[in-house]
């Protein structure tokens, strides 16, 4: 579905120039954007596209790293409200403003006990980059709660609304980071929650013996946002005290008979099993592997507990990952013949 969107013609947004990106981005990386303006409704956005197509959307900055200054135009995404559009007994669709913060929406589900999203809690950043990579945690993807989202065509400025089905989500991935990467300004996602019989997923990682630890034995979509949040504060750098994106690299799948081939040279490597004869190898442990885990080279390196994520220890510049990131891939190409492909969107 298109509509033609609205030009606003009564100009009164101002573009600044030269605007340092330091506390936009996770990874902590001072980059400067050439122009940047924040826009919080479609009035905003349209005024902004009848000026000029932005050159890079941002929502929470913790997808992304900087390895340069940004040559025009960086549009932070601010684009509120949390909707329920659709009501019946057993569940609810909720309307987010792109620019709400995930893990505030999450807790706002968790509160009202709408079930679905609370295996996601804890992940940063934005409603509207949710979309972008699938986000996904502790068993459950964003594609399993997805309903649709309203996106405006940056060039030719027009509204579309995309269903699920039509976002092509796979493990990371979407269309709009492959075929529509960076045409489409996202404004809005629904999400379809329950409100009684959840579908409560314990099953991934450390979820059941979290609450076995706590006592919990009959969990609550609570419960196991509380274990989520436990168990990825103990996992994972807080990037308010260390700058970092999460996983630096996706993990790679392959056939499960390549991953067989490659475990007769390596007994000691494992995989999770996917769909239709693939099996995903967790790229921490090939990180770990070669050496890499908690290594640094100056200011960047992968972090002490979790390999698979790249550390700014302070004052590292973009570059500087990369070239960790880099090298890593180089390290576990010659040792496995697997090239690690980022997950974090470099620019
Ligand atoms: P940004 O980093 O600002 O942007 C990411 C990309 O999306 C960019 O290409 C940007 O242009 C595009 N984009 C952003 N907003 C819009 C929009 N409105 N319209 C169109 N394009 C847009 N991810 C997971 O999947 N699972 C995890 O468990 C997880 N854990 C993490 C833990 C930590 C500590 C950190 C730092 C990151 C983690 N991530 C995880 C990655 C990250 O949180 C997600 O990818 C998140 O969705 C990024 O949101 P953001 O708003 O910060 O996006
Ligand atoms: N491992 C090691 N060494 C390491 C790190 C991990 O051996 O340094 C091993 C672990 O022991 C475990 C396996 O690798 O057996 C998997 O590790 P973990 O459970 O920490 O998960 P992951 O595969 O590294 C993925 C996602 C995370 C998500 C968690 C939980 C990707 C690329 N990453 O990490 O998502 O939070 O699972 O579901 O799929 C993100 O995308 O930014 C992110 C943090």
């Amino acid at each position: 579905m298109r509509s033609i969107l609205n030009i606003n013609t009564k100009y009164c947004m101002t573009i600044q120039q030269n605007i340092s990106l330091l506390s936009f981005n996770t990874f902590g990386i001072d980059a400067y954007a050439e122009q940047y303006a924040e826009v919080s409704n479609i009035n905003e956005l349209s005024e902004i596209l009848s000026k000029q197509k932005p050159d890079f959307i941002l929502g929470g900055g913790s997808n992304v790293l900087f390895t340069k200054d940004v040559q025009g135009l960086v549009v932070k995404n601010n684009f509120t409200g949390k909707e329920v559009i659709q009501e019946d007994e057993n569940e609810v669709h909720v309307k987010f403003g792109a620019g709400e913060n995930w893990h505030e929406c999450v807790l706002w589900a968790v509160e009202r006990d709408y079930g679905g999203i609370e295996n996601l809690s804890l992940i940063p950043g934005t409603i509207g980059a949710a979309p972008i990579q699938n986000i996904g945690a502790y068993g459950v993807e964003l594609k399993q709660v997805f309903v649709s989202l309203e996106a405006v065509h940056m060039q030719e400025k027009s509204i579309r609304t995309f269903v699920n089905r039509e976002c092509l989500f796979g493990y990371r991935s979407s269309i709009f980071k492959n075929e529509f990467k960076d045409q489409y300004f996202i404004t809005s996602v629904t999400l379809k929650l329950t409100k009684n019989n959840h579908q409560l997923n314990t099953s991934y990682g450390t979820i059941e013996k979290t609450l076995e630890n706590t006592g919990i034995d009959t969990p609550s979509i609570r419960s196991i946002s509380d274990a989520v949040i436990s168990i990825r504060s103990s996992k994972l750098p807080d990037p308010a005290k260390i700058g970092n994106a999460g996983s630096f690299f996706k993990n790679p799948v392959l056939l499960k008979s390549q991953f067989e081939v490659l475990q007769a040279k390596h007994p000691d490597m494992f995989c999770y099993d996917m769909p239709n004869n693939y099996a995903k190898i967790p790229a921490g442990w090939l990180i770990e592997q070669c050496g890499w885990k908690g290594k640094r080279i100056g200011n960047a390196g992968t972090h002490i507990n979790q390999a698979l994520v790249l550390v700014n220890h302070g004052g590292a510049a973009g570059e500087d990952i990369l070239r960790v990131a880099y090298e890593i891939q180089d390290a576990v190409h010659s040792k496995y013949q697997i090239l690690l492909k980022p997950e974090v969107n470099i620019l």
